[in-house]
């Protein structure tokens, strides 16, 4: 990790859960902390990178001179994504994004009327964000460097090198188990066209720093 290694860069992340509405009280989530992605937010703004960060409901503190817009569902998030996209020249995607809303969100409460019966929900697949961005013409010409990340429960390595063909991004980044969420340290697996390597256990804060510094050098290359 070099100060400034990305300065001149516009980064754009993604963060956090993403939340679905059933009704105006209900909605679901998941358990993301959006601990990994405001701490590659802070490391990218520390190495000189211009950086957005579209974070989804966390209780995080804004990185200092991170710019960052709140959103709530994935729909939001991809709007407020393919909005500044043109503008960035690298895309990490660390939120996790629902799979599923409900089809439809009720527009008042859903009451439980007595009668035993309970509510049917019906799913809609969300948007895929990462792979949405990765295929735009901005990424397609090389202007965009795209990296993605997986949480798998097993075969982490499979599972990533999958990914990032069906995603169509030259970076992906598998967190290795157990299950990260909230916790302060990970350790991470970088899984590129050549092979992967390993960024051994250690703070998110750290990890942050190596995977910067990792993009940094891969851009870098990309100019020569
Ligand atoms: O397909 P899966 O959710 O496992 O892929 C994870 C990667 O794709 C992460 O980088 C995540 O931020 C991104 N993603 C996304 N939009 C979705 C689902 C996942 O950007 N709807």
């Amino acid at each position: 990790f070099t100060p400034q290694c990305l300065a001149g860069h516009k980064l754009l992340i993604t963060a956090g859960p993403t939340f679905e509405a059933i009704d105006p009280v209900r909605g679901i989530t998941n358990h993301s902390s959006g601990k990994m992605g405001f701490a590659i937010a802070r490391a990218a703004r520390e190495a000189g990178a211009e950086v957005t960060l579209v974070a989804g409901p966390v209780h995080l503190p804004t990185p200092r001179g991170v710019h960052r817009i709140n959103v709530k569902s994935a729909q939001n998030m991809l709007e407020a994504v393919m909005q500044r996209a043109q503008a960035a020249t690298l895309f990490i995607a660390t939120a996790a994004v629902a799979d599923w809303r409900p089809a439809a969100a009720a527009e008042q409460k859903i009451k439980k009327d007595g009668s035993g019966q309970m509510p049917v929900l019906h799913f809609v697949e969300n948007p895929d964000i990462l792979a949405t961005v990765a295929q735009s013409q901005h990424a397609l010409v090389g202007d965009l460097f795209c990296v993605g990340f997986a949480a798998e429960s097993h075969d982490l390595l499979q599972h990533a090198t999958a990914k990032r063909a069906r995603k169509g991004v030259p970076l992906l980044v598998g967190n290795i188990g157990p299950a990260t969420f909230g916790q302060d340290d990970n350790a991470l697996l970088l899984v590129d066209a050549h092979g992967h390597r390993e960024l051994p256990r250690a703070s998110k804060r750290e990890l942050a720093q190596q995977l910067v510094a990792d993009i940094a050098a891969r851009l870098a290359q990309r100019s020569d």
